[in-house]
């Protein structure tokens, strides 16, 4: 047993921000970004939260399948930059759409964080314990964002995807994988210390990271996971007919297609005018992709991610 994807949903904030301007306030220019990551524009909350953009992505996707709310057994919230503590983000979806009856939890592998709740809705699903769950990558990173540090700030953006699953008997098969000897690569120390008894130093509390390596990091271990996914079930690049990457930054995706020998007509992308989304981009992009009509029945598609920790999955599906 595995999954299906039966619908698919998105939310994104209203306000995109173009690389212009960001240039009026960090020393940034647009020729410098798009060369250096082919990102031209972003969506940005003025407002919209977490919590709001994931349960939006999630109304969408029952919407698309045509699903139930009431039947909802699982519901899986990929984030990282939640607002809110607690209660978690997928309690709240929980009470928006009115899935009573789902269990319901988040889950933060970073940027790898969808695909990580993808593969545990799979282990759920196969095992027969749930028969659908909601899995959702929703982030407003801006919140996390030194928005004077021009390294990272013209990279983020906010939104949030969702795919509703449901039991069969098609091929998923997964691989993942955690890294934390390398956790000074990527970080973020977000919250002050409200204990009366704290005596530590309060750190820089924005997302931090080291662009160089985290390119190098990214570009070797998806080609290798993709590899090793593909030789496990005796398959080649030629035989998938679409690669779905963590969109983070263009140039990544074009060394990995080079790397895999593989087209890069068959890698989709939507950080040109949405930015790295972490967990939300690969389900933003399934939404585009299948509303598009791209996505074709019997389909061999393969989903790439990486992210903070470091994170990183690979898995392939037929749709
Ligand atoms: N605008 C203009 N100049 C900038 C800049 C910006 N936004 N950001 C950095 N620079 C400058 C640097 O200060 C440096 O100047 P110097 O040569 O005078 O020291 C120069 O541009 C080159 O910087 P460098 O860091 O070497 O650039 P790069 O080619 O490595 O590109 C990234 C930087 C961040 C675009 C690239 O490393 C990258 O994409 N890494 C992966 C990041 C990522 O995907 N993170 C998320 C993972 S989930």
């Amino acid at each position: 047993m595995s999954i299906r994807i039966m619908g698919t949903g998105s939310a994104i904030p209203n306000k995109a921000v173009t690389n212009d301007e960001l240039s009026r306030f960090v020393d940034t220019s647009d020729d410098w970004i798009k060369e250096r990551t082919g990102i031209e524009s972003r969506h940005i909350a003025t407002g919209e939260t977490v919590d709001e953009l994931a349960g939006n992505a999630a109304r969408n996707a029952l919407l698309d399948a045509g699903a139930d709310p009431s039947k909802i057994d699982m519901i899986i919230v990929a984030t990282c930059s939640a607002e809110q503590a607690l209660p978690c983000i997928a309690c709240q979806v929980q009470k928006y759409i009115g899935a009573y009856s789902a269990v319901a939890f988040d889950l933060n592998a970073a940027c790898a964080g969808f695909l990580f709740a993808l593969n545990t809705a799979d282990v759920y699903i196969s095992k027969g314990i749930y028969k659908n769950a909601l899995v959702i990558g929703a982030e407003v990173m801006s919140n996390m964002i030194n928005w004077s540090d021009r390294t990272t700030c013209i990279l983020f953006g906010d939104g949030a995807g969702a795919v509703y699953l449901e039991r069969d008997d098609r091929p998923f098969k997964f691989i993942q994988k955690s890294n934390g000897l390398k956790d000074d690569v990527l970080f973020c120390w977000q919250r002050d210390s409200m204990s009366a008894f704290y005596r530590g130093v309060q750190t820089y509390k924005y997302v931090s990271m080291d662009g160089k390596e985290v390119f190098r990091f990214a570009t070797r271990v998806v080609t290798d996971t993709i590899s090793e996914l593909l030789f496990d079930e005796g398959l080649s690049p030629d035989d998938i007919d679409m690669f779905l990457l963590h969109q983070a930054n263009l140039r990544i995706i074009e060394t990995i297609s080079k790397r895999l020998k593989a087209d890069i007509s068959k890698f989709p992308t939507n950080v040109e005018r949405l930015g790295n989304t972490s967990s939300a981009s690969i389900p933003l992009l399934i939404d585009e992709i299948r509303k598009e009509g791209r996505l074709k029945e019997g389909m061999k598609i393969v989903m790439s991610g990486f992210g903070a920790g470091l994170t990183y999955s690979a898995c392939l599906m037929e749709v």
